[in-house]
Order: structure tokens, then sequence, then C-alpha cells
């Protein structure tokens, strides 16, 4: 695979997927590669192998989730895993347990691997110190969300060949977004030109020294790329007022017909989902079947979680 490496990550957590930042550019390629291998299956009539039969998968959802539990869950289930995914509602941790007690209770079950999402920076870093098994992040706070970055690289991959060389914006609330942060990481890693683009109230703090270039006009930041990745406006971490208004904000950062033209003809345009449509997408753009890879980062998602549970299971 054709892959520049710029950055020699620091290995720091070899057993656990805790974030891109810890990750090698070899570690990269090889759950890349290994996702590849899961495509065909995936779209095969007989989906499951067993691989992983005998393993228990925990999945603990702190926050609300459709397409990364579900893609976990499947992942697990295709690889002949037993898989639980917790149902927090009816949890202990409503009556006030802490995340060290609900891991530790859980650990005494012998899981092989526990995916976590929480909506505290370092919860999975944190909960890998405290358990015998492996430990996925699935997305904790504003940090990062490695497989959300991981299945955007492949989806890359498949429709354009390489990331290497490519200019990628990646536009909207990137003040809240760990899914902007894990591609950061691993798009500069991987060789790609990045462009930002946002309000000035959406910008996290010197977020150029993460060597990427900023923009607060999106027609000159989505100039001549060849991937407009939107996201979403994470409301949900927002304490205060960020924008004078939804209408004003789509006026400006919405991805319209008009501000795609900047990019190249071929541009593609990805989304983690959950989308809000007119907020920061235009709703045909978004079905667009020649424009819009959104359908295929969900499809992909499924074997990067494959990859991913295959390697970290078998790992520790
Ligand atoms: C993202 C997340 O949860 O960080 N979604 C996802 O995992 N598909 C982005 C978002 O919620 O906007």
């Amino acid at each position: 695979m054709a892959i520049i490496k710029k950055f020699k990550a620091v290995k720091k957590n070899p057993n656990h997927l805790l974030g891109i930042q810890d990750l090698s550019f070899p570690e990269v390629s090889k759950i890349l590669d290994e996702a590849k291998t899961f495509i065909k299956l995936n779209k095969s009539s007989s989906k499951k192998i067993d691989l992983l039969r005998g393993k228990t998968q925990i999945n603990l959802f702190f926050e609300p989730s459709t397409r990364t539990q579900s893609s976990f869950e499947l992942a697990g289930k295709r690889l002949g895993a037993d898989v639980m995914s917790m149902n927090i509602v009816n949890s202990a941790i409503k009556k006030g347990e802490t995340l060290i007690d609900t891991a530790m209770t859980l650990n005494a079950m012998h899981p092989d691997i526990i995916v976590i999402r929480h909506q505290d920076s370092g919860a999975p870093n944190l909960l890998s110190q405290k358990v015998n098994c492996a430990v996925i992040n699935a997305g904790d706070g504003r940090r990062e969300h490695p497989t959300q970055a991981l299945l955007d690289a492949l989806t890359i991959i498949n429709r354009k060949g390489t990331v290497q060389g490519l200019k990628i914006a990646i536009c909207g609330d990137i003040l809240h977004s760990r899914v902007a942060r894990s591609n950061i990481y691993l798009m500069n890693m991987m060789g790609a030109e990045i462009n930002i683009v946002a309000p000035k109230t959406l910008l996290p703090h010197s977020i150029e020294k993460l060597g990427v270039k900023v923009f607060t006009d999106m027609k000159k930041g989505l100039d001549n790329c060849d991937i407009v990745m939107m996201l979403r406006l994470q409301n949900e971490r927002m304490q205060g007022s960020f924008l004078p208004s939804a209408r004003e904000y789509y006026e400006y950062f919405g991805l319209t017909p008009d501000k795609l033209k900047m990019a190249k003809k071929d541009a593609l345009i990805m989304h983690p989902g959950p989308m809000n449509r007119g907020v920061e997408i235009d709703t045909n753009l978004a079905d667009d079947i020649n424009r819009s890879a959104i359908r295929e980062q969900v499809e992909l998602g499924v074997a990067v979680r494959m990859a991913c549970l295959k390697i970290y299971c078998q790992s520790i």
C-alpha cells in the first residue's frame, strides 16, 4: 500500500486501540489491509466465520450510537465472537456506579475485548489500565474516534486508490469533533494535505499546529479539494451559543452545490453521520450516488471493525 509516513508515532498501547495517535504507520497499514479481506465476505450470502469463536466481546456505549454500535456488534458476530451490548439505561451505572467499578465487574466475567464509547475524553485509556482484556475506543469525548478515521481512510482508498497526495477539506464543528481529530492525525500520517474549514467559534485553539491549513471562508477552503468531509454540529457538547442560527450556519458553512463547485469535479463527499440535512449538508448532495460516499463509509465500517477486533483480540 502506497502510504507515506510523515510522523513516527510513539507506540504507547500495543494491546489496545485507544487513538490514531498511538498507532505507527505499519499498524495502520495492517488494519487497512486486514479490513480489505473482509469487504467481500460482508457482501456474500454467508457472512459468518469462526475466527473469534469462544471469544467474548462487550460493547459499553455510554453515549447514543446507531452506526458505530451496530457496526461493532455485527463485526464481532460475523467473526464468531459472543457479543454482549450493555444496556446502560438499565445498568448499575444509572445507580451511581463509577466507570472503574463497572470495569472491575465486567473484568471479572473474563471478556476478551471491550469496545467503549464515553462522553469523557480519556475514559477508554482509564478502562484499559483496569482490565485484563483488549480495549477499543469507539469515541471518547472530543478526543479520538480511531475506527471512524480508519474507515474513512479505507473509503478514500477504495474510491481514489490512495490517500497520499490528496487534498482533504474537513468542514464544520471541528472544536467538538473527535472524528476531525482522528482524521487529522491519520490523513496527515498517510500523506494528505488537510484544509480545516469552520467558523472561528468552532475552531480549536492552535489547530494549525497539527499540520493543517485553516479557513473560515468555505469556498476558499474547498478550492481544488479531492475530498470534502462534512461534520455534524455537536450541539450536545456546546455550552452557550457558538452560532447565530442554523439557517445562517447553512448559508456560510453548509455544503451546497454552489460551494462544492470550488472542489475538484470528481471530489468525494463524506460524512460520519448522523447527518443534519439542511444544516451542514444539502439533502440532494448527501444522496447523490455519484458524489457521496456516505453509505460506503457505513459499509466499510463493518470491515474495519472486523479487522480491529481480529487484531486486538489476538494481541492480548
Ligand atoms: C460521530 C461520533 O459519534 O463522534 N458519529 C459516528 O461515530 N458515526 C460523529 C457525530 O456524532 O457527529
